[in-house]
């Protein structure tokens, strides 16, 4: 009796501690206890936790939830507002229903776990029965069911594959010298991603600042998932049928990029670091004497006094006002490098001005946190505090008056000597007040956006804004470079994807540095980084303190000439360039698409041999390989291809080999495109001749292009100074149409020539009754090399046969048919 007694109550402990040890190792979420329907947003009590399900918009729904009373919504990231959005809401014992046009979230009680439907009824996304939403501590985890076959891209700045698959990922902002191309993580947090499955792909966009962890199927066979190191398991699902319409509806949710000044469009020569003035007007004057088309020269920390902000090192630039006025007049504009860390420094004007505004990072015990950087021991602006911002854009007045045009923003993760920063540092965190593991992923995005603010208000023009640090809905206040990659081909590829990722997840205006930062790069490799830079957002060359000189004629006269070919094609490119910029502030397209935006359901995308081909604009697609391969595999997705260089075409849906030459990038148009273009200049200052050049590229289905210009410079535009035409074609019915301008800018451009590709059978063009003259000609993209080789080097210029006809530029609608 006793014995029974005593092994009934040792097995009862047994059990008791099992289940403690479950619940303190793990929480899980639990089963609904309460449901209160409040217009689009459903509040949810559970077990061990409060959630919150709202919509959007019809194509996005938030989940939100805590294992405590969730807090006041706030964000850095979001700036849509939820739109009054047609729904039904529905519950009874095992379920909540919300249904809106484009989207269904199904979510069960017992225990609470979300399922995301297609309106005909397909799963889109799906908690894993069993696993959930749990906590391990503070560490939230979202667990969603791996479905058959499915892939997954974006998650912004990350290295590795395209397709994600198999793959894990951390998101906490680190300074990476010199990277490996696998490293992860890199500098910048941006939690959103795509998953594609069967027909259906959908966005998920996890909205916490803390570090983050993804997983795609790495180390297990049952789930994807998501989670964070504190906060809120806060997540948007975005659902349309096509990829680019998710990037749309991200963009939508987190802002999008504002219209960049032309001239950061153009080619920027930087380098660690040009000094004195002599040498950065050498640089200005070679450019120009060697006929390299530039626009910016950019000044590394080398600039400062001992790195110090805010200042100008006196011996090495006397008079930077002068020298930038004089660069401005050669038709450069000057960029200029800062760092967060504000030199501890008694009676110096900026750090003083730091400490009589109080808008230092601190310890709990209110002394000033501070770490070593470049200029010594250093403290750190708060950007998280409204103070902290506007003493930066105060203290931005510095460059105004330095003649400055731009400002990169750089070791922002923060990057301290040590790297090391403690968690106990506290941040204002506009007023939620948060410590280091809160606000790490979003001070350098703060940063960004204060100096965006700063330039805005105190530069006369738009200003360009670089970071190298940044979190989801950085777009909307600067552009991003993937910081200290290597002088190593698969560097370069890998630049390639991570700018493709940084797309996908809603930054349009990416670059990585030409040529490579650390190291040198071959002959070989520099010539094609070059060439390929004229097909990124944001080109500019880069290289490191130690490492050989980079600018275009440091590795001879070949690759001078093939420089300058591939840099004058990129200006001459720049009404198609600009123009899709502006549909980067309006639907957060990004200039380079992987072909996972457009072609995603065609498995042989995310296959890795294809992953670093990517559509510049609709309609190029560019093929990069290693610098050292002379044969390549390039595939062809859906459609009709011509060779960027002689028109051949070639069909869809098929891979090819190809010979590489290192003289030439891979680069095909598709049919159907239309492309404007303009004469050559050296710098986007200077005026292109008066005629647009516009190619259309035959195609078996209608194309359409959306021109756009304004003056390139100020915020005019958004008072509606800019000139928008719709300009479309129309194989079936045989019809060239530009559509009626609007705005109020008037277009440069007086006439307009048509150079028809692939329209050999077209003998005549007719507008109403008239008949427009048409002409044979021949169209090279590349200008010939200055020492073309006469037994035919493979840089001699190739040339297509086109069709040409010149009209006047009419505002009015055009109607052409052939
Ligand atoms: C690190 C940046 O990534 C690099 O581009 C820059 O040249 C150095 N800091 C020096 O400022």
């Amino acid at each position: 009796m006793k014995f029974n007694y005593l092994l009934t109550l040792s097995l009862l402990s047994v059990l008791l501690s099992a289940k403690a040890f479950g619940q303190s190792a793990v929480l899980q979420i639990g089963n609904v206890t309460g449901v209160k329907v409040n217009g689009q947003q459903v509040d949810i009590t559970i077990d061990n936790a409060d959630a919150q399900v709202s919509i959007y918009t019809p194509s996005i729904i938030r989940v939100r939830i805590d294992k405590k009373k969730l807090a006041p919504d706030f964000s850095y990231a979001v700036t849509g507002k939820p739109l009054t959005v047609k729904n039904t809401i529905e519950q009874n014992d095992k379920q909540i229903t919300i249904t809106t046009d484009s989207l269904k979230a199904v979510i069960q009680k017992k225990p609470f776990a979300v399922a995301f439907y297609t309106p005909s009824g397909e799963v889109i996304n799906q908690d894993e029965t069993g696993l959930g939403t749990s906590w391990a501590g503070d560490a939230v985890t979202v667990y969603k069911k791996m479905q058959d076959d499915e892939h997954f891209v974006g998650l912004g700045e990350k290295t590795g594959n395209l397709d994600r698959k198999g793959n894990g990922y951390t998101n906490w902002n680190s300074d990476n010298y010199g990277y490996a191309v696998t490293q992860d993580p890199l500098y910048s947090t941006i939690p959103f991603y795509i998953g594609i499955h069967h027909d259906v792909n959908y966005g998920v966009f996890f909205d916490n600042t803390y570090q983050s962890d993804f997983n795609f199927g790495a180390s297990n066979n049952r789930f994807s998932s998501f989670g964070a190191h504190g906060g809120e398991a806060n997540y948007y699902i975005i659902y349309h049928k096509k990829v680019a319409d998710i990037i749309t509806s991200y963009t939508w949710l987190t802002g999008r990029m504002p219209m960049p000044p032309k001239w950061a469009l153009g080619y920027q020569q930087n380098r660690y670091s040009y000094y004195p003035e002599a040498e950065v007007m050498r640089i200005a004057h070679t450019l120009r004497e060697k006929r390299i088309p530039a626009d910016g020269i950019t000044l590394d920390i080398h600039y400062m006094d001992a790195y110090k902000l805010f200042t100008w090192n006196k011996d090495r630039f006397p008079d930077p006002l002068k020298m930038n006025t004089e660069l401005n007049s050669l038709g450069f504009k000057t960029t200029v490098i800062v760092d967060p860390g504000i030199k501890v420094e008694k009676g110096a004007g900026s750090y003083e001005r730091g400490v009589r505004d109080d808008i230092y990072i601190k310890y709990p015990d209110g002394q000033a946190y501070t770490g070593q950087v470049w200029p010594g021991w250093c403290n750190f602006p708060d950007f998280t505090s409204a103070k902290g911002r506007a003493w930066w854009r105060n203290e931005v007045k510095f460059f105004a008056q330095s003649g400055v045009s731009g400002i990169w923003n750089d070791m922002n993760e923060i990057a301290t000597w040590g790297q090391k920063m403690p968690h106990n540092v506290l941040f204002d965190y506009d007023g939620k007040k948060a410590n280091h593991l809160q606000a790490h992923n979003v001070y350098g995005m703060q940063m960004a956006r204060s100096s965006y603010e700063g330039a805005r208000e105190q530069f006369k023009e738009r200003p360009f804004i670089l970071t190298r640090s940044g979190y989801a809905g950085l777009q909307r206040y600067t552009a991003i470079w993937t910081g200290d990659n290597r002088a190593e081909d698969d560097h370069m590829l890998a630049g390639v994807r991570l700018i493709n990722s940084l797309g996908l997840s809603g930054v349009a205006f990416a670059g990585m540095d030409i040529g490579g930062f650390t190291g040198n790069p071959t002959i070989a490799l520099y010539t094609r980084w070059i060439e390929l830079g004229a097909f990124t957002p944001y080109y500019r060359n880069h290289t490191a303190l130690n490492s050989k000189a980079s600018e275009p004629w440091s590795y001879g006269e070949d690759v001078l000439d093939i420089a300058r070919n591939y840099i004058s094609l990129r200006y001459q490119l720049l009404p198609y360039i600009y123009a899709n910029f502006y549909e980067a502030t309006q639907k957060g397209l990004p200039l380079m698409r992987s072909l996972a935006i457009n072609y995603t359901h065609d498995p042989r995308v995310l296959d890795a041999q294809f992953q670093n081909q990517y559509e510049f604009g609709k309609a190029f697609l560019v093929a990069p390989f290693e610098s050292s391969k002379e044969y390549g595999k390039i595939y062809f997705p859906a459609g009709k291809w011509y060779d960027l260089y002689n028109d051949g075409l070639q069909a869809g849906e098929q891979d090819k080999i190809v010979q590489l030459n290192v003289n030439k990038l891979p680069v095909y148009v598709k049919g159907g495109s239309i492309i404007p273009m303009q004469s050559l200049t050296q710098n986007t200052g200077q005026l292109p001749n008066d005629t647009l050049t516009i190619h259309i590229y035959n195609g078996d289905t209608a194309g359409s292009f959306v021109y756009y210009e304004d003056d390139g410079k100020s915020f005019d535009y958004e008072k509606g100074s800019y000139y928008k035409r719709a300009i479309s074609f129309d194989p079936a019915i045989k019809q060239i149409n530009f559509g009626k301008a609007d705005g109020s800018f008037k277009s440069h451009f007086k006439l307009i020539k048509l150079a028809l590709h692939g329209f050999t059978d077209v003998s005549g063009l007719k507008t109403g009754d008239q008949q427009i003259p048409l002409k044979d000609g021949r169209y090279g993209w590349l200008a010939a090399a200055a020492n073309t080789d006469p037994q035919g080097s493979a840089y001699a210029p190739e040339t297509c046969p086109i069709k040409v006809a010149v009209i006047k530029n009419d505002d009015g609608a055009i109607k052409i048919n052939y």
